[in-house]
C-alpha cells in the first residue's frame, strides 16, 4: 500500500474517513506495527496529553481520535456548547508525539439508519450512569466502533474518569477485543483541580471554589489513612468541607469497590473514593483510588 509509507514518514496526518482509518490500521498491523491509541473528544489539556505521552512509550505508532460523541450526551447536556478547537488540538498532539489524528464526522460514524448500540450492564447504571442515563451506552458504542476502526494494541484512558475506564476494561474483556487497556493517572492544575475540558465553563468564582473537590478527596484519604472505617463518617466530613464553598452542589460522594462499583459497608482493601459536584451549570467529577488496611 503506497500511501502507508507516506503516512509513516510524514508525521501528523489527519484522517476523517472511517474506512481509510481502518484500512491504514489493518495495513500497519500486517507490518507488525503496534498501534497505541488515545480516544478523546478534543479541547485538549495536559490530562489528554499525558495519555499521548504514555502512548508514545507503548507503541510504534500513536493514534489519537477527536470526536465529540453525541450518543453519550443526554438531551439536556452540553453537546452543542462542548468546546471544539481542532487547530489547537492538532498542534498540541503533534508536540506530544502523536503520529496520526482520526477526526471523523458525525454522519460518517452514525449514518442515517444507524441502529447498533453497546451496553455493559449493571456497571453502567451506577454513579455517573445513575446521574446521566444512557451515558455509558453512548461511550461503549463509540469506543467499540473506534477500536474496530483504529485496531489498537494499547488504548490509554484516564483515571480521571475511573468508572469509564472500569467499564471499558469490562467491555474489552467480555467481548474479547484484542487490545490492552492502560489507565493513566489524573493530571491536576496547581491547586489540585483535575484538568477537564469542562473547567473552561467555570466562572472565576466557581473556578476558585472548585479546588475544594480535591481538598475533599484528600480529606477522605487522610481519614482512611488514620484508620476511619465508616464510609458514612468519611462522606459526612467531606460533605461538610465541600459545603463551605457557597456555589457547590453535591451530586454524589461515593466509596465503592473497584470491580462492581458497589458502595462499601466498611473501609477495607482497594477502594474508589469518587464524587460529582456541580458549580452553577458545570458538573465536575473526580476520584482517588485508595488502599486501606
Ligand atoms: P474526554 O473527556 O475527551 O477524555 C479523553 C480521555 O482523557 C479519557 O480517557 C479521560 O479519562 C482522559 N482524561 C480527561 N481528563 C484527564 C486528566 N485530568 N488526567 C488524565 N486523564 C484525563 O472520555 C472521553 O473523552 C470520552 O468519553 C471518550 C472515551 C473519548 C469516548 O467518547
Amino acid at each position: 500500500m503506497f500511501f502507508l509509507e507516506s503516512y509513516l514518514e510524514n508525521l501528523m496526518h489527519l484522517i476523517s474517513s472511517p474506512k481509510k482509518m481502518q484500512e491504514l490500521a489493518l495495513s500497519l498491523k500486517r507490518k507488525s506495527k503496534k498501534i497505541s491509541y488515545v480516544p478523546t473528544m478534543g479541547a485538549l489539556h495536559q490530562g489528554h496529553l499525558s495519555l499521548v505521552k504514555m502512548a508514545v512509550r507503548l507503541g510504534d505508532l500513536v493514534v489519537a481520535s477527536i470526536f465529540v460523541n453525541p450518543a453519550q450526551f443526554g438531551p439536556k447536556e452540553d453537546f452543542k456548547k462542548y468546546p471544539r478547537d481542532l487547530k489547537k488540538d492538532k498542534e498540541l498532539l503533534q508536540k506530544a508525539g502523536c503520529d496520526l489524528i482520526f477526526a471523523p464526522s458525525i454522519k460518517d460514524i452514525y449514518p442515517e439508519g444507524y441502529l447498533t448500540y453497546m451496553e455493559v450492564e449493571e456497571l453502567s447504571q451506577k454513579l455517573e450512569g445513575a446521574s446521566r442515563p444512557g451515558h455509558f451506552k453512548g461511550v461503549c458504542t463509540i469506543v467499540a466502533k473506534l477500536f474496530n476502526l483504529v485496531q489498537p494494541d494499547f488504548a490509554i484512558f484516564g483515571q480521571k474518569d475511573a468508572q469509564q475506564a472500569i467499564i471499558i476494561k469490562k467491555m474489552t474483556e467480555d467481548l474479547n477485543f484484542p487490545v490492552r487497556i492502560i489507565v493513566s493517572p489524573t493530571v491536576r492544575e496547581k491547586d489540585g483541580l483535575a484538568c477537564s475540558s469542562r473547567n473552561s465553563y467555570l466562572y472565576p468564582e466557581e473556578r476558585t471554589q472548585a479546588k475544594v473537590l480535591y481538598q475533599a478527596l484528600k480529606l477522605g484519604e487522610k481519614l482512611i489513612k488514620a484508620g476511619e472505617k465508616s464510609p458514612k463518617k468519611i462522606v459526612n466530613k467531606m460533605r461538610e468541607l465541600i459545603y463551605k464553598e457557597k456555589l457547590a452542589r453535591i451530586d454524589y460522594i461515593a466509596l465503592i469497590d473497584t470491580e462492581k462499583l458497589e458502595s462499601v459497608k466498611i473501609i477495607k482493601g482497594e477502594i474508589l473514593l469518587s464524587l460529582a459536584v456541580k458549580f452553577g451549570k458545570t458538573r465536575l467529577i473526580d476520584n482517588l483510588k485508595l488502599k486501606a488496611n
